[in-house]
């Protein structure tokens, strides 16, 4: 049987960090209720001529670069984004011409905060079907730019980035098991009103903004992440005590928290950016994983749960071996 496993990994965050002390100039709020509702620090903000598909190249540079490959191996590139560069062609197919992959099956999805763990979750069904043999998954977004900064109820939480990841086959696992799912009747607990063919708020109003509901969304968010942690590993016949490290979607430290005490895992087996990088939506697991792994502390072979949930809602997660 092929499994597929991830070979090589890189991150991209913009050069302008905004600190919760820059944030203090600009809305009602405070350093000091920013850390402790939501343990952010500070963000990478992209600065206004860069674009998803800048940040998405730079990652993936970095990530083909550590597993040793050649662009023109690569035969699929799946990009998890709520913030494309354009609504159509679809950025994959934008980061597969700039960085000179010959030409493949190359797609976006959107399923907000969860994109990289859904964009993983298809690439490693490529893979052990034989329908792909070395896979380019992306999380990444520009999710400031659909962010009104005069609005402190989100623009405390958010930040920009990339993540990017090599997939290949492999006779070992690897990935080892996949959870995704949704329910659309949270739909207006977070939500950015404007699409293609919903117009009714056009870009450029207030109303052209990320709108969330924030103590509804943490409720149903610790309670979501929680359960499919646990049937994640059930699925797998793993008991959580065999958990090397817990790498969460970073949303807040509050959420976290909670997902690692349903775990019984404790906070030094958690991979953390929250406080560095904000919510960066799908491009946190990512850029997380590649933090843990570059500054050693996650190493070859362990045990890996990786978990996101976003607007939808949207959840899923994946349990590896790196
Ligand atoms: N600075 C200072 N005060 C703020 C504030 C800010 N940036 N934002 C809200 N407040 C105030 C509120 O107005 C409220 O004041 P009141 O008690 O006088 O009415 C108070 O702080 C508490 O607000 P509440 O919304 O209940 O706070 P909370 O503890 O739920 O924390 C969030 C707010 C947004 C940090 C928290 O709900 C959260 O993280 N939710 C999940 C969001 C998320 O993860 N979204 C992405 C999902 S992928």
């Amino acid at each position: 049987m092929t499994y597929s496993r991830i070979v090589g990994t890189g991150r991209y965050l913009p050069e302008r960090i905004v600190t919760n002390a820059d944030l203090e100039k600009i809305v009602d709020t405070s350093d000091e209720w920013i850390r402790t509702r939501t343990g952010v620090e500070r963000r990478h903000v992209v600065a206004e001529d860069e674009t998803t598909s800048d940040m998405c190249v730079e990652a993936a540079k970095t990530a083909i670069k550590d597993a040793g490959i050649d662009f023109a191996d690569i035969d699929l590139v799946i990009t998890g984004t709520t913030s494309p560069d354009l609504i159509f062609p679809n950025v994959s197919t934008l980061i597969q011409h700039r960085l000179g992959i010959p030409a493949c099956t190359a797609f976006s999805l959107e399923a907000a905060c969860t994109g990289f763990i859904y964009a993983l979750t298809l690439a490693d069904k490529f893979i052990r079907l034989g329908d792909a043999k070395c896979a380019l998954v992306i999380g990444a977004e520009c999710i400031t730019k659909l962010m009104d900064w005069s609005d402190r109820n989100t623009c405390v939480l958010f930040g920009d980035g990339a993540g990017a990841v090599i997939v290949k086959p492999s006779d070992e696992p690897g990935i080892m098991s996949c959870h995704l799912g949704a329910d659309g009747q949270y739909r207006d607990l977070l939500y950015y009103p404007v699409g293609a063919s919903n117009q009714l708020a056009k870009a450029g109003t207030d109303e052209a903004a990320i709108q969330m509901t924030g103590s509804e969304v943490f409720k149903v968010a610790v309670k979501t992440l929680g359960g499919i942690a646990a049937e994640t590993l059930e699925k797998a016949g793993i008991d959580k005590s065999e958990l090397d490290w817990l790498i969460p979607h970073q949303a807040n430290i509050r959420i976290i928290q909670a997902t690692a005490k349903r775990l019984d895992l404790p906070m030094e087996k958690v991979i953390l950016t929250v406080q560095d990088h904000g919510n960066t939506s799908a491009a946190s697991v990512p850029m997380a994983l590649d933090v843990g792994i570059r500054d050693g502390r996650v190493e070859k072979g362990q045990l890996i749960l990786m978990e996101a949930f976003g607007g939808g809602f949207t959840w899923g997660s994946v349990l590896m071996r790196l």
